[in-house]
Order: C-alpha cells, then sequence, then structure tokens
C-alpha cells in the first residue's frame, strides 16, 4: 500500500554498527542494503527523507576490545568509525550522515533526554545486587561479564547478549559466570542504578504493537514483541558502574555512566541534529556532500522526530529487534515529545558456507575484504544479498551462489539484455534512438508489461519485500531479453529496417526503464546505463513509459555492465575463508604449558658436553619397543651407534641419510641389550611432538656444536 498522503517526511534509520571491530556482509544485509533501497526508492519518489546512522561508540564492547588489541578505548573507535564508515559508503550505502555517539553533541542530546524523563519522575532509583570483580576492583556491566547462554548452551555468551543464539541476556541468568578482565568468577555487590520502568507502559505496548500493528509488522518483529511482553516486563536498567560512557547527569552519579542502549538509539536523534546544524551553518563534517534539503534552520530535525506527520522506519537485526520495538519506544512515547517508529522491519540472521557468520570466530565476509578483493563490484555483494535477504528466516550466502548469481543473472540476462539493444543501435542506428513504426501484438505485450513494472516493485518495496522487489526488477530485464530473442532484430536487418528500428526503440526504451528502476537496488549501474544511454536524471513516477528516449536521441558510449566471475576467483574465496577460520582458531588456542628452566650451569658446565653433528647410514626399528630407533651414525669420528627414542615421531626408512645433533662424549648405556653411544638431540613440541635439531644446510659430519 503507498503511504498516505498525509505523510509529508520520512526518517530511516539504519542500527548504529559498535566501532569495535570490522562489519561482516551479514551486518550489511540485515540493516544497511535493505534502508538503502528503501530510501533511494523513496528519494527516486520525490519524497522528503532523511538516512542516518553512526558508529556506537560505548558500551563494554569498545574498551573489551581495547583488551584484546592492547590499545585504548579511544583508539578503537577512531579507528573502527572510519573503517566501517567508508565501507559502507564504498557499497554505495547513502546515508544523509553518519554520526559518532562520542561526539559531544550526542552527549549533550542523550543527558537532556535522560533528565527530561528524570525531571518526570519516570526513572525509579534502586539499589541492587551486580557481579563485581574484586581483582579488577570493578562492576562487571554487559560485556564485562561471559558465561554459559541459559538458551543455547554456549559457553562465551555476553552479560547482555548470546551471538550465537541472539537472546537478549542479562549478567544474572548467565550459568558460570566468569569476569573478562581478570577472568574470575565474580562476586555480588551492591549498587544504585536509575531504571525505566517498563512494566508501567504494558497497556500501551499491547495496544501499539500487539492491536495497531498485527497486521503490517513482520510476523518474526510482531513475534519477538508478544512474547517479550507475554512474559511480564521489568524494570531495565538505564545506567551502568564504567568509566567509558555518557556521565549519568545527576549530582550523586559518580562512576555512572548512561546505559549504551539508552544512548545508543538517541544517537539517531543528535545524528539528524548533526545533519540538519551542518547544512545550516555549511560545515559539512559528518553529513554527505550529496546531501540537500535547501535551505534549513538548525532546528528542523525537530520536524523529524517530534512531528506526526513524519514516518520514523528503523531497520535492524534481529538481535536489535527487543531495543528498538520496546525500550527506545518506550523512552520516546514517555518523553512525551518525540514520535514512536511506524516500522521496524527487521532481517534475520545470515549464515555463510553452512555455517553462522561470525567475526570472533574468522567464519565471515567482512566489508573491507569484499572491497579489497572486488573493487569495482559493490553492486554484485548488493545483488547477491538482495536476491538472498534473510527476511522471513535465517539464509545463506555461499561464494558459489554469488558466481552464479553474477554470471547467469546480471551478466546472461541484465547486461546481455543491455549490450544487445545498444551494441545494435550503435551497427545500425549510428548510436541514435531510432523511430518507432506500427506496433505487433508482440510490441503492445512488452508495452503493456513495462507500464506494469514501477507499481509491482514500488508495492513490493512499500511493504519491505526486498527480495520480491530485487526478483521483479531483474524480470523487467528478462522481459526485455526474451521479447529480443523473440523478434531477433539481427536476423532482420537485411530485409526491414523500420521493424528492426521499432524492435530497438522499444529495447531502448525497457533499458532507459531499467535504468532508473534500478537505481535503489544497483546504484553504480544504474549511474553507468544512463550515462550509456545519455539518459537524464528521472523519477520513478516517470518510468512505465516507452517513451523516455524521444525518437533520433543521442546515446553515449556503450561498455559491459557486468564481467563473468571465474571459478578460480570462487575457489580462492572459498581457501580463504578456510584458512583465515583456521589462523582464528590457532591464535585463540591457549598457549601450551612451557616446561620450568632447570638450575644455572656455568660455561665450564656446558663445555664438558661434545655436540657433534653425524648422518644417519642406517636405521631400524628395535624390536619389542615402540619407542626406540637403532640409528648407525657416521660420527666424522667413528661409525657408532646410538639409539634414540623417535620411533613414534619418525620410520626407519627416513632417518636414513638425515643430519642429526648428537651428544658425542655421553657414557654409554645399554638399553635392550645394545649400547647406545650417545643422544640425538631433538626439540619437544608443546603437544608432545619431537622434531629433530639440524644444522641449517649440510655440514661435515663430525663438526663441532659450540
Ligand atoms: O548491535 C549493535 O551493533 C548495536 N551497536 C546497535 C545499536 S542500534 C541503535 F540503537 F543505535
Ligand atoms: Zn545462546
Amino acid at each position: 500500500m503507498p503511504d498516505s498522503p498525509e505523510i509529508k517526511r520520512y526518517t530511516v534509520t539504519s542500527a548504529l554498527p559498535y566501532a569495535n571491530g570490522p562489519k561482516h556482509i551479514g551486518h550489511l544485509a540485515g540493516a544497511y542494503i535493505p534502508a538503502d533501497v528503501y530510501v533511494r526508492f523513496l528519494r527516486l519518489l520525490k519524497k522528503n527523507v532523511v538516512f542516518v546512522c553512526g558508529s556506537d561508540e560505548h558500551g563494554t564492547a569498545i574498551p573489551n576490545q581495547a583488551l584484546k588489541e592492547n590499545t585504548t578505548a579511544q583508539q578503537i573507535i577512531d579507528k573502527y568509525h572510519v573503517l566501517i564508515r567508508d565501507c559502507l559508503y564504498k557499497l554505495g550505502i547513502s546515508f544523509d550522515v553518519y554520526h559518532r555517539t562520542s561526539e559531544t553533541l550526542h552527549h549533550q542530546t542523550s543527558q537532556e533526554f535522560f533528565l527530561a524523563l528524570f525531571n518526570k519522575g519516570l526513572l525509579t532509583e534502586e539499589t541492587s545486587e551486580q557481579y563485581f570483580d574484586q581483582e579488577a576492583n570493578a562492576f562487571l556491566a554487559d560485556r564485562y561479564i561471559v558465561g554459559t547462554c541459559p538458551r543455547c548452551g554456549n559457553p562465551n555468551a555476553y552479560g547482555d547478549q548470546c551471538e550465537r543464539c541472539g537472546s537478549t541476556l542479562s549478567p544474572r541468568e548467565l550459568i558460570n559466570p566468569r569476569s573478562t578482565l581478570s577472568g574470575s568468577p565474580p562476586v555480588l555487590r551492591p549498587t544504585k542504578h536509575w531504571f525505566l520502568p517498563l512494566q508501567d507502559y504494558e497497556p500501551w505496548l499491547r495496544e501499539w504493537i500487539l492491536k495497531s500493528h498485527a497486521d503490517d509488522w513482520k510476523t518474526n518483529v510482531y513475534g519477538q514483541c508478544k512474547s517479550w511482553i507475554d512474559a511480564g516486563l521489568l524494570p531495565r536498567a538505564m545506567t551502568r558502574d564504567l568509566d567509558w560512557g555518557i556521565k549519568v547527569p545527576l549530582p550523586d552519579a559518580e562512576g555512572k555512566v548512561l546505559y549504551v542502549w539508552f544512548d545508543a538509539p538517541i544517537g539517531y536523534i543528535s545524528a539528524t541534529r548533526a545533519l540538519f546544524q551542518e547544512l545550516s551553518d555549511g560545515k559539512k563534517k559528518y553529513s554527505s556532500p550529496q546531501s540537500d534539503f535547501g535551505k534549513v534552520k538548525v532546528d528542523d530535525w525537530k520536524k523529524y522526530w517530534q512531528d506526526k506527520d513524519t514516518k520514523l522506519v528503523h531497520f535492524v537485526g534481529k538481535d536489535n529487534i527487543v531495543f528498538h520495538c520496546i525500550i527506545f519506544p518506550v523512552m520516546l512515547h514517555a518523553s512525551q515529545q518525540f514520535i514512536v517508529p511506524d516500522n521496524v522491519p527487521a532481517n534475520e540472521f545470515m549464515n555463510l558456507e553452512g555455517d553462522k557468520m561470525s567475526t570472533s570466530r574468522g567464519w565471515s565476509i567482512e566489508m573491507h575484504e569484499y572491497i579489497e578483493d572486488f573493487p569495482d563490484k559493490p553492486d554484485v555483494l548488493r545483488y547477491a544479498l538482495l536476491t538472498n535477504l534473510p527476511e522471513t528466516k535465517d539464509s545463506e550466502f555461499t561464494w558459489k551462489d554469488f558466481q552464479s548469481k553474477n554470471n547467469n543473472e546480471l551478466v546472461a540476462i541484465f547486461g546481455n539484455f543491455v549490450n544487445r539493444a545498444l551494441v545494435l543501435t550503435q551497427n545500425y542506428f549510428e548510436n541514435k534512438v531510432p523511430p518507432r513504426g506500427v506496433l505487433t501484438p508482440v510490441d503492445e505485450k512488452v508495452v503493456k508489461e513495462v507500464k506494469e513494472f514501477p507499481g509491482r516493485i514500488a508495492a513490493s518495496i512499500e511493504a519491505y519485500r526486498f527480495r520480491e522487489a530485487t526478483a521483479l526488477m531483474i524480470d523487467l530485464a528478462r522481459t526485455g531479453n526474451k521479447y529480443l530473442a523473440e523478434t531477433e532484430p539481427w536476423k532482420l536487418a537485411k530485409t526491414d529496417m523500420i521493424r528492426v528500428g521499432t524492435i530497438l526503440n522499444l529495447a531502448l526504451q525497457i533499458s532507459a526503464n531499467l535504468a532508473v528502476l534500478t537505481e535503489p537496488f544497483l546504484p553504480f549501474t544504474s549511474r553507468k546505463l544512463k550515462s550509456m544511454l545519455a539518459l537524464p536524471d528521472l523519477g520513478w513516477n516517470e518510468t512505465g513509459s516507452v517513451d523516455l528516449l524521444p525518437a533520433g536521441h543521442a546515446l553515449g558510449h556503450a561498455s559491459l555492465l557486468f564481467e563473468k566471475i571465474e571459478d578460480s576467483v570462487i575457489e580462492s574465496q572459498i581457501k580463504k575463508l578456510n584458512i583465515k577460520k583456521m589462523e582464528v582458531e590457532r591464535a585463540s588456542q591457549p598457549p601450551k604449558a612451557v616446561k620450568p628452566l632447570k638450575p644455572e650451569v656455568t660455561i665450564d658446565d656446558f663445555s664438558k658436553l661434545d655436540i657433534r653433528i653425524g648422518k644417519v647410514i642406517a636405521a631400524e626399528k628395535m624390536e619389542k619397543s615402540n619407542k626406540l630407533l637403532k640409528l648407525t651414525i657416521n660420527s666424522g669420528l667413528d661409525t657408532r651407534i646410538i639409539l634414540s627414542g623417535i620411533a613414534q615421531h619418525y620410520t626407519a626408512e627416513e632417518m636414513v641419510g638425515k643430519q642429526v645433533t648428537f651428544i658425542a662424549n655421553l657414557a654409554p648405556r645399554k638399553m635392550m641389550g645394545v649400547e647406545s653411544q650417545g643422544m640425538i638431540l631433538s626439540a619437544e613440541d608443546g603437544d608432545g611432538k619431537l622434531k629433530l635439531l639440524q644444522p641449517l644446510g649440510d655440514v661435515e659430519p663430525g663438526s663441532a656444536v659450540n
């Protein structure tokens, strides 16, 4: 359903990513690409829309990462803010503003919000028992504590959330909790905090979500809200004992900061505030150079957050549903100043090659990794994700599917169609749009179809069904491709140029429609195609027509829209993924225990040992021993027998011809009836494996080791 004309403007938000590490393509599919499609579509409809985002720079996730990287929280946010922002822009996410929650403007906005609730008596003060780390002398909020998830058994669930099953948790729910600061089990200590009494808003939430949005919210979102409300809402602490975050603006709140989930969503408001501040003073820092709202006033942000005729839509992943549907709306509603979201079209998770996507486990494709490997293919990723969005249930990204979407759909259908239309026009009509003659039934049919596409695609986007919208978009190209295959203008060129002109005119009109209608989905391709057609910027409502290009219109320079991706490229990506996982696993293994140091020796003690290099000339396994090899050594001094306990690590055959390092003057010892005249030196790995010590390069038998 198109929006009612009463809606004057739109505020669209994408979840503020934590600036604590790179973000992967699953995040992109969850909250960024669908939002971008929606916003680009609204802009094409000439709607007044702000698209806001920025870095979430508070909460324990940030100092926790600083601990891991052995650096400061400030350095972490500075590094990842830039990395994430640049990746999102390179992938075409067209925010009007990408702000930071560490900015003063955001601190002020959040503190004002807190005080507005506090001064109205809407926050309750309570002293409760919280986990405390006695070694680190700190309370353990949210991600400073890990333990086993009570829902799925993940042994490394955080105090606020389990990343494996996506459940929202509180520290007291964790089984076997331990501190991430010292690793030790925590104790409970009383501390004072300010709570939002969610239970007081249950009647309002029931009315607003369960009644008013029963039909227009996605079932996954509605279902999660319903089970939260039905389970009974509890007061939720809006402050934390931490030294990283926004200070609680009260006199008796030393050492306390606002809860990250209190301040982060307010980040959407501060980002909008920053946008209008920058637009009004002309100094763009966080706002996009393309962002243009005409002449504005610094306070215009208020219209986007306070006017009832504004439609607010939050795009998030499934782990953020409760914050955007229950906690933040209660804050907005309680303030009596702000509008609440019209919709929260949250997505489920996207898996990767049969397993859950996770940066910490190394099983992920990070945005920056994709951009490094495919710098000229942002739209291929957008397309592969859009056709596979986890809209109703978890979905899966595979490199093979990515290749097939590119080769079989973008190249073979879209690219092929446009290329044929343009190249034939170049060849037969000097690169100018030919006039149309009389239309045949096959032409009439395609004209009718073209006319219907914009409305069909729009209906899918308006219902937040982006997968369906993307499929329809490529269907338009498929329609064009089929039309050329049926009419075969290349066969008519010798006999009926008027007919060829009609066919190519329609094929070019379809291409022009595609150039506009693909813009929300494939913005880079759309721009390229517009330039190839020398098409001016048109709005969504101008499409559906076959008169976008007048006869005689000179076209631009044609080039391929997409190129084939070879098997070798895909194979190397799969290999890279597996190597990354192995490396992350290896790096996360606890260090092997190292044997304690032996008592000190003097240089004289050491020089009593005569260590030499020898060569194994024969080897055999000792009967009745599974450890010993009997080695015959050319020691340079003599030929001698040495028994060595390496049979489980080297076979007799592979020892023959090897250089070995041995102690030449060790008193002979008899073992199993054979005298051993020395000892072969080897190193013992942490897992008990023996590796021979050898010189780097060949040396003569008998060479001394000093
Ligand atoms: O889950 C996350 O990555 C959060 N940083 C999302 C915050 S969304 C909003 F509230 F800012
Ligand atoms: Zn879990």
